[in-house]
């Protein structure tokens, strides 16, 4: 199982994005491509990285009627990403028919990933707005082994929630985990976060890094800062 730090590309042209990746010239970093780059730019930014040798993360966590999943599904794998994900919030039909949309003829497909409950998304407005009364570890659990038993390969979580993932859902049931930064780097927005290291500590399968290599003097020694302490 290959795990990995992916960096977060939350760049908003073709120009930054590119100028970025250009300082890695010895190593193919995985790539996350959010919605605002992929609006900004469209398909062809994906097949531009990927044609560079980068694995993508292709991160636009679907929501709709089955069908309608199953069918951009479809279109996503025929693109060649390596990783993508879907609100785990539209059902076990609608995460089958997205494993369907997404199997290639030759029964290849990239990795599908759940996004559980937000991180934005708290207790309080899980009761009150979206009328959920359970304790929301429990809610992000349970959607976690809905994921699994529909046939996802993980989901996206903390990576202080890891090690109960891996409990709850089987050590092979993947865990994609931002919320990551150095022990003497900025936190940022992040509420909840935690060092490569200990995030390979508690078992994370992918890291999903975005400032504090985008942000850094120097992104490369960011990166191989990051590899060092997840991989070893
Ligand atoms: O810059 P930073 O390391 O905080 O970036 C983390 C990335 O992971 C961003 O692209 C952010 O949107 C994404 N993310 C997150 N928390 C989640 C889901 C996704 O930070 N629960």
């Amino acid at each position: 199982m290959g795990k990995d730090v992916i960096i977060a590309c939350d760049f908003s042209s073709r120009a930054e994005v590119m100028s970025f990746l250009d300082r890695f010239t010895d190593e193919k970093p995985y790539v996350k491509i959010g919605m605002e780059l992929y609006y900004a730019e469209g398909p062809e930014i994906v097949r531009e990285i990927k044609a560079r040798g980068h694995k993508i993360f292709l991160d636009l966590k679907l929501h709709d009627i089955p069908n309608t999943v199953m069918k951009s599904m479809r279109v996503l794998s025929k693109m060649n990403v390596d990783m993508c994900n879907l609100h785990a919030a539209g059902t076990a039909a609608m995460m089958e028919a997205a494993i369907k949309g997404l199997t290639r003829e030759d029964g290849t497909r990239p990795l599908l990933i759940a996004v559980t409950q937000l991180t934005s998304t708290d207790e309080e407005r899980m009761r009150s707005e979206l009328l959920i009364d359970k304790p929301i570890d429990e809610v992000v659990m349970h959607y976690a082994k809905n994921a699994k038993s529909a046939g996802l390969d993980g989901v996206v979580c903390s990576p202080l929630e890891a090690g109960k993932v891996h409990e709850a859902c089987g050590c092979d049931f993947l865990t994609v985990t931002p919320g990551v930064r150095f022990a003497d780097g900025d936190v940022g927005d992040q509420a909840r976060v935690t060092t490569p290291a200990r995030a390979k500590e508690i078992g994370s399968d992918y890291i999903v890094v975005g400032r504090p290599i985008t942000a850094a003097d120097d992104p490369v020694a960011a990166y191989k800062r990051c590899m060092a302490e997840f991989i070893g």
